[in-house]
């Protein structure tokens, strides 16, 4: 998935479609934006913008277009075919210095005006606007892909089960929800899927990370600001409780927020209403709020850093992400999905043995789906539509790997001092403990999978070779994702 970086300083840079034909006024704006980055593609009339906008491979993040030029059927027409892009472009309209007062500078088609000579100020702030435009595309067109890839949270475990169902009961109620995890659990994830399964999914889903953003920034990026609120606020600004407005602001790493940003947080929740930065003006807030945070914040409470009335404002609705050392039983189906993601977007794609998958179930994943991810990511470079063994691993999963082919993840001895190629071999409890329902399960899994290699993927010939009920196996098999893991990975 893109991960949308939230700064309010860095801008990103990209393509602008600029539609003016007085020569002396392009030149001005080619230096100014390529001063900071941005390409620009200037083009005389709509007609032959309409023609840019449709090449391949053209994906402006902002279409420019001179007032004066402005024809209003024409307009319509380049509306209708913006509507139809998948990441639609931010339109601005431009105001010459010796044009007359523009009247599309307040039409809302427009995302914003560019007044000439611009200021760098002025400039910045309305490509913020139009930066913020382009993520919320881009977070609404990912929740036009398919839905079981981008905003489902793949997992067979009872865990993820469970918490797939929390999210069912609570996406359509206004209940604000807590979520918690560690970092690359799936938080993102989470509260992604509770705002498309909820009655807000037409409107915009609007993240902010709350941690990445300093603190003396966090309150005109969240509330807005009025022109003139403070240096360097050199025009009005929407925050993003008022860009989500109708739909759900997601506020992460909610536990790195300051404490004076927490109780103005904490008044808009309890009052539902906010005012700008340098505004009287009070303004309804119509969001459903989501948080999350890896930082425990019980703990954070005692130590003062997080206010106990946030935290009982914010946890209405807590729901725990387990760690995926906690659930390996979802790794095989995490892979087939990371994998078909990585097919989907086109970036090639890669198979994983059924062994190779069992190593991965050994190891502690520290940072998680995020690194499992990874991992397939690399995988996928590594070895492009290649085949995956435990050998092709890097080094960190193959750790004790000859001994989890026999057995699992323990060294182990024998009671009889033969080599210990048998279950009844005893494993060692290593010095610093171990998950032991964790250990059972990817126990159970190599085992079944060995069973299932050896019948040559006959389950009623597995299950006798487990000694145990064919249903019972089929039951285990879908527990564990295996058989979607071998029909889909061809092994
Ligand atoms: N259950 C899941 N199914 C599919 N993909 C998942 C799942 N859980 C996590 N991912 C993927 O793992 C990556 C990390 O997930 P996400 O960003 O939601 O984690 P996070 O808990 O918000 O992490 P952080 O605390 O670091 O922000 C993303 O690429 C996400 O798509
Ligand atoms: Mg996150």
């Amino acid at each position: 998935m893109n991960r949308i970086v939230h700064g309010v300083s860095a801008l990103a840079s990209g393509r602008i479609l600029l539609v003016d034909s007085e020569q002396a006024r392009v030149d001005y704006l080619e230096n100014i934006f390529s001063f900071i980055d941005y390409k620009v593609k200037v083009v005389d009339d709509f007609a032959e913008l309409q023609t840019q906008i449709s090449s391949k491979g053209e994906d402006p993040c902002v279409i420019l277009v001179h007032g004066s030029d402005l024809d209003e059927s024409e307009l319509e027409k380049l509306i209708k075919k913006i509507e139809k892009m998948s990441v639609k472009p931010a339109l601005l309209v431009l105001q010459g210095e010796d044009d007359e007062s523009s009247n599309w500078k307040a039409d809302s088609r427009f995302i914003g005006c560019l007044i000439l000579p611009t200021r760098f100020d002025d400039l910045h702030d309305l490509l913020h606007k139009a930066q913020i435009y382009r993520e919320q595309q881009l977070s609404e067109n990912l929740s036009q892909r398919p839905l079981e890839l981008f905003r489902s949270l793949s997992g067979n475990s009872r865990a993820t089960r469970h918490i797939n169902k929390m999210i069912e009961q609570v996406a359509e109620t206004e209940a604000t929800v807590l979520i918690l995890g560690e970092s690359g659990t799936g938080k993102e994830v989470v509260a992604r899927k509770l705002h498309y399964k909820s009655t807000r999914r037409g409107m915009p889903f609007v993240p902010i990370n709350c941690g990445a953003i300093p603190a003396d920034l966090l309150e005109s990026e969240l509330f807005g600001h009025e022109k003139g609120a403070f240096t360097g606020a050199i025009s009005t600004r929407q925050g993003r409780f008022e860009l989500a407005s109708g739909g759900t602001l997601f506020l992460d790493e909610i536990g790195d927020m300051s404490m004076p940003m927490q109780v103005k947080l904490l008044r808009v929740l309890q009052e539902r209403t906010f005012e700008r930065v340098g505004s009287n003006k009070t303004i309804q807030c119509n969001v459903r709020i989501i948080a999350a945070t890896h930082r425990n914040l019980e703990e954070a409470i005692t130590k003062q850093k997080f206010r106990e009335d946030l935290f009982y404002r914010l946890n209405v609705f807590p729901i725990e992400m387990p760690p995926l050392r906690e659930r390996v039983e979802d790794i095989p189906v995490l892979v087939n999905d990371l994998i078909s993601r990585i097919e989907t977007e086109k970036r090639g794609s890669v198979r994983l043995t059924p062994a190779a998958v069992m190593a991965l179930a050994q190891y502690s994943w520290p940072g998680n789906v995020r690194e499992l991810a990874n991992l397939i990511e690399r995988m996928a470079i590594l070895f492009p539509y290649g085949v995956v063994d435990v050998k092709d691993l890097p080094e960190k999963f193959r750790t004790g790997i000859s001994v989890v082919e026999q057995t699992g993840a323990l060294p182990v001895v024998s009671i009889s001092g033969e080599e210990p190629d048998t279950v009844a071999a005893v494993p060692r409890l290593p010095n610093e403990g171990l998950d032991l329902k964790a250990h059972l399960s990817s126990l159970e899994m190599n085992l079944i999978q060995q069973a299932l290699d050896e019948s040559d993927g006959v389950v009623a010939h597995a299950a006798k070779r487990l000694n145990m009920r064919r249903t019972t196996l089929v039951e285990k098999l879908r527990k564990y994702g295996l058989q979607r893991s071998q029909e889909s990975t061809g092994f």
